[in-house]
């Protein structure tokens, strides 16, 4: 139907015959001469009809936005003073001497350059319209690049693709399962995964030596701008290898992609442990574009007679901490509420701070509300150990560690974007030395990534101290967002059967795994790997606010799909099929074609 794509032709084509085809972006009726701004995904391109050309100038003036129209025509150069240095086809036209009307359009639900105003429930509901943005399409040509360089790295160092079930039964990665109702076997569901995590391991004791997928996987968990109940990891598993190299693996992979896609560079990944990024950072995810750090300050206010800080410091699972904003002093006091408000969101009770409007003065250089409880001579140990400088405000949080860490941790990555602190570019970085459980505050413990991981200890060590116990586990991080996470597993029953020992799963869940800790006596090799989310990495890449800008049909905030109107009501008949009854009522669904339920 076409010789080329609208966004391809150049000067070099000048006086070339062509024929192309495309969407109507824009018609502008110049005094006789109607310009179309015909657009496929290559680009927009201008055509031009003259009057003179009388049957297709008409259909010219004919055709309105979004119709989909073939023009051939000659490419020309722009006339001097039209060239538009804002186009890649800026410098040429293509004069038209016939058109088609391919398909004609109703008036679109809203101008693709006015998408913003448009709202994100219109955009998702006319979601194919919304994708005919260059930026969409944008993103999933970099989403394409991206999948097809991860393809080309682990394909060059041995990697097999190997496709596992999505109709499964539960993995558990610490989210709700979606169930899926069986008909030939009544009352009993199947779940889609949260991750091939036992499928992959299971190919590692089949001997398949290196797997990876691009796989897709279900959590129902709450939704975030990082989160989607149906999302993408690249799922990998290595035998017999460690876990420098898992990582050093992973860190080539990105940088391949990188290299490849975005033509970037990536710094080196430092390393850093757990307890070093929640003693820094408050956050298992720093982000280290910011330079900003937490600094822990209890030792100072121990015998300090301020009740909000001595508590915190003298209590073993309490925490102070004094997080220093360079040139913040300026901030109004409205400022400064609404940052207690928002560490308030993160369950702080307060936010003490201090302005040091002019260091050199001393006590009366400073502006607080707390300095009448602090003597003079803490608030200077303080100061120095922030190298606090005129024109710094800072702020402080004192309670259980862990809300100090989520509160201040915030703190810290609201306070580098609203100063404009955050450095530009590609920050990424290695969390290690995970602990294998966390705690909840009722005591029951949970595993920390997942009861495959690799415990560094021995089965009886971790039964004894089960909370001291660390994990053969590490996340790669970029920029804030948690990329993936991976471990070593468990290659010994003994071990597995203590790690769910301690996570007191009852016999149902017990039974779930017990075709694992069958397999894990067939002889299974030591065996790791990771799982990066491929949408979280392409939002990165494409600088996209969202996992939704980069997935082409995503579901909305509550976890639906406003276009198909998913999830949907069925027929009595597919219920009966299925063996439910429901416990609410819902209207009945008109009967669909025969031939779909039988
Ligand atoms: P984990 O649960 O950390 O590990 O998941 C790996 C990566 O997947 C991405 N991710 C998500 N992306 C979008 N929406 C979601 N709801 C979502 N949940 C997770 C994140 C995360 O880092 N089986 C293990 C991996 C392993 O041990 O090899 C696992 O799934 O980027
Ligand atoms: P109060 O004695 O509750 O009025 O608090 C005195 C100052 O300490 C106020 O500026 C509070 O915002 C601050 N504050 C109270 N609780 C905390 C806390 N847990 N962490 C940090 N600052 C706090």
């Amino acid at each position: 139907m076409r010789s080329h794509y609208c966004g391809d032709l150049r000067t070099a084509n000048d006086g070339e015959e062509v024929e192309i085809c495309g969407w109507v972006h824009r018609r502008r009726d110049h005094g006789g001469v109607i310009f179309l701004d015909l657009r496929d995904r290559t680009g927009i391109l201008q055509v031009v009809f003259d009057p003179d050309v009388e049957e297709s100038f008409s259909t010219a003036d004919s055709v309105r936005n979004e119709y989909v129209l073939r023009a051939r025509g000659r490419v020309r150069p722009r006339p001097e003073g039209t060239v538009n240095a804002e186009m890649p086809t800026g410098e040429i036209e293509v004069l038209g001497k016939e058109l088609t009307i391919l398909n004609v359009a109703k008036t679109p639900p809203f101008q693709l350059d006015e998408y913003s105003e448009a709202g994100e429930d219109v955009r998702l509901r006319y979601r194919y319209m919304d994708l005919r943005r260059p930026e969409m399409q944008d993103r999933l040509r970099a989403r394409a690049q991206i999948t097809s360089q991860v393809r080309a790295f682990l394909e060059a160092e041995g990697y097999w693709e190997v496709e596992t079930p999505t109709l499964s039964r539960a993995t558990p990665e610490g989210a709700r399962d979606y169930l899926v109702p069986s008909r030939t076997h009544p009352g009993e569901f199947f779940a889609l995964p949260q991750s091939p995590q036992v499928y992959k391991q299971l190919l590692m004791m089949s001997g398949m030596d290196r797997y990876y997928q691009i796989a897709r996987c279900y959590r129902d968990e709450d939704l975030r701008a990082d989160r989607q109940p149906e999302f993408t990891q690249i799922d990998i598993e290595a035998s017999f290898t460690t876990q420098d190299q898992v990582m050093t693996l992973t860190e080539g992979m990105l940088r391949h992609v990188f290299d490849h896609v975005l033509g970037v560079e990536l710094p080196s990944f430092p390393v850093l442990s757990w307890s070093e990024a929640m003693r820094d950072f408050g956050i298992d995810r720093p982000d280290l574009r910011n330079p900003l750090r937490l600094v822990d300050v209890a030792d100072l206010f121990r015998e300090v007679e301020f009740k909000v800080f001595n508590g915190p410091a003298n209590d073993p699972h309490g925490r102070v901490v004094a997080l220093r904003a360079p040139g913040a002093a300026s901030l109004s006091r409205k400022a400064i509420d609404q940052y207690t408000d928002f560490v308030g969101r993160y369950g702080a009770k307060g936010l003490a701070y201090v302005k040091v409007n002019d260091l050199a003065a001393g006590a009366e250089g400073l502006q607080s509300p707390i300095l009448k409880f602090i003597p003079e001579q803490v608030v200077q140990q303080v100061l120095e150990r922030l190298q606090a400088q005129t024109g710094d405000l800072i702020f402080f949080g004192a309670d259980r560690a862990s809300v100090v860490n989520d509160s201040l941790g915030a703190l810290r990555n609201e306070l580098g974007r609203d100063l404009g602190l955050l450095e530009a570019g590609f920050k990424p970085c290695w969390v290690v030395d995970w602990p294998m459980f966390a705690q909840a505050p009722d005591g029951s413990l949970s595993a920390e990534h997942h009861p495959f991981t690799q415990p560094t200890c021995t089965p009886q060590a971790l039964l004894e101290k089960p909370t001291e116990a660390r994990a053969a586990a590490y996340d790669v991080v970029l920029n804030g967002y948690e990329l993936g996470g991976g471990s070593l597993r468990i290659h010994d029953q003994a071990m597995q059967q203590a790690v769910f020992d301690i996570l007191e799963m009852d016999t149902e869940g017990k039974a779930k795994f017990s075709f694992l800790l069958d397999a894990l006596q067939y002889g299974c090799p030591p065996h790791g790997g990771i799982a990066l989310g491929l949408d979280r990495l392409v939002m990165l890449m494409t600088d996209s606010q969202s996992i939704r800008e980069v997935i082409a049909f995503p579901k909305t905030q509550s976890a639906a799909c406003a276009m198909m109107d998913a999830p949907g009501r069925v027929e009595e008949q597919q219920l009966r099929d299925l063996h439910i009854r429901l416990r609410t009522k819902a209207p009945a669904v008109e009967p669909q074609d025969a031939g779909e339920s039988s």
